[in-house]
């Protein structure tokens, strides 16, 4: 089994901000999936999906997860909301979900000073119906493919962190 640690879930729970907080309490060097995807196309998001459409970008997902499984060990990696789905997640190291009901993630989203920006770079979660039944779809996988459940409701990224690191600690 690889070092990483790799955080799932789902959009806006806030995987960036844990993994910002876990690389200032242990040092770790942290990466993001979609943050290669957009590296490796050049362009953002939200721009691959109108262009190519969301097979295209799982199709990147995917290789991304191949080179993750050959290459990166005693990394942090947080993901893409969906890239919890690409073949062999587990041989990419230990898998952290972040947990929370779709309301509190919603509220999490729409309350930021950016909320506008934030809604508009993903594509999948334009319609809050739409976002509110993805998510149903999702949350058993996320749970089966889990290692570790965090529960983040109403804790601070610091205690989060903290959690995760403990939990994940080997
Ligand atoms: C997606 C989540 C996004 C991004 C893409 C698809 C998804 O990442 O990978 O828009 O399928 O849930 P975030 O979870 O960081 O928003």
């Amino acid at each position: 089994m690889k070092n990483n640690i790799v955080l799932i879930g789902f959009m806006g729970v806030g995987k960036g901000s844990v993994a910002r907080e876990i690389v200032r309490q242990s040092g770790m060097i942290a990466i993001d999936t979609d943050d290669i995807i957009e590296s490796m196309e050049n362009r953002r998001i939200k721009k691959i999906f109108a262009a190519e459409g969301e097979p295209y970008f799982r199709e990147l997902e995917q290789r991304v997860a191949k080179w993750l499984q050959v290459s990166v060990n005693d990394t942090l990696i947080s993901t893409g909301g969906g890239f919890f789905k690409v073949p062999k997640l587990k041989k990419i190291g230990t898998i952290v979900l972040l947990d929370a009901p779709f309301k509190t993630i919603y509220k999490r989203i729409i309350d930021h000073p950016n909320a506008a920006k934030k809604l508009k770079k993903r594509p999948l979660f334009q319609e809050i119906d739409k976002a509110q039944a993805l998510y149903d779809e999702r949350e058993p996988l996320y749970k089966a493919v889990a290692d570790v459940v965090i529960d983040v409701s109403g804790k601070d990224y610091e205690s989060i962190a903290k959690e995760i690191l403990k939990k994940t600690a080997q």
